[in-house]
């Protein structure tokens, strides 16, 4: 056979368990700014010769989340005030828009930080816009995407990356999805990068599973997806259990999986405010 190739052992690819740890970083919470969401996630710890919850205060810091929902349930806001949350805290944070052009999309994030009671002038220069929308060659091209995020990650010495959206980055070939967002989990998972990344859900997947991406299945490939959906209230029976008006749109969010720790399993009730914030309420049937 002309291209049979003598199979070759990656000696490199093999670590004993010790050495593997000695790289493992330590996990600690990265609080979001959502209200209600940093206390859902935990970490399992030794004290006094027994093992305890101990809440992380935020998500697992170097995550990587696939953030879901159908159209218009809050995933823009909610990376969105993330983004700013951390940017005051002095962190430098990548915005790779898809859909959305650049100018749009600080406009929006100013608008969330005024939401917020922060003043963005003040911090505006931590969010680095990367424009995919307006640039086709990043869109279509993930090798491009990549070299562009590692130069800006270098030159502004960024540890959090938010993509809103990458189903903007396998429009017409879906069936590349796994392998598109596997080669940016990689990525992401090389530079450290604590991340979120936004994916649509069509509306004939059912509202709170994870399924996404027309179905080919990321949230195996991430660390974790959060699930956002909405149900309009249309009879008396919704009405009641949920306890809203007849009419009523009510909005929920649940946690599908982390890896990195532990988290509520529950589905909670989600709010946005008149002025755009997302916050996490109680479980549905009972207070947390
Ligand atoms: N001040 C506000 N600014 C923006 N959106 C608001 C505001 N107040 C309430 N909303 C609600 O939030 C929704 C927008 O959510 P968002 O843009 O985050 O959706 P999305 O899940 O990103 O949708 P898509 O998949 O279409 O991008 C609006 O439809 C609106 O109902
Ligand atoms: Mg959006």
């Amino acid at each position: 056979m002309e291209n049979y190739q003598e199979p070759q052992v990656l000696k490199e690819s093999i670590y004993v368990g010790g050495e593997a740890l000695k790289k493992a970083p330590e996990i600690v919470g990265v609080p979001t700014g959502i209200e209600g969401l940093d206390d859902l996630f935990f970490t399992i710890k030794q004290i006094d010769g027994k093992l305890k919850q101990v809440p992380l205060g935020g998500i697992p810091k170097y995550s990587v989340f696939n953030i879901t929902g159908v159209s218009d349930t809050g995933k823009s806001l909610m990376v969105e005030q993330f983004a700013v949350y951390r940017a005051r805290q002095g962190d430098k944070v990548a915005f790779i828009t898809v859909e959305t052009p650049a100018n749009f999309v600080a406009a929006s994030l100013k608008y969330r930080a005024m939401a917020m009671g922060y003043d963005f002038s003040e911090f505006e220069d931590n969010i680095i816009l990367i424009d995919a929308a307006s640039h086709w060659k990043l869109r279509e091209n993930i090798p491009d995407l990549l070299a562009t995020l590692a130069y800006a990650i270098k030159e502004y010495k960024i540890d959090y990356t938010i993509i809103d959206s990458v189903t903007g980055l396998f429009e017409n070939k879906e069936m590349m999805a796994r392998s598109i967002v596997r080669r940016i989990f990689n990525f992401l998972k090389k530079w450290y990068q604590t991340a979120l990344l936004v994916s649509q859900k069509r509306s004939g997947h059912e509202d709170l599973s994870a399924e996404a991406a027309g179905g080919y299945a990321v949230g195996h490939i991430v660390d974790g997806t959060m699930v956002l959906a909405k149900e309009l209230i249309m009879s008396q029976y919704a009405a009641r259990i949920y306890k809203a008006q007849l009419g009523e749109l009510v909005r929920f969010f649940r946690i599908d999986g982390c890896r990195m720790s532990g988290h509520d399993t529950k589905t909670h009730f989600m709010e946005i405010t008149e002025t755009g914030l997302v916050r996490i309420k109680e479980p549905i049937g009972g207070k947390r």
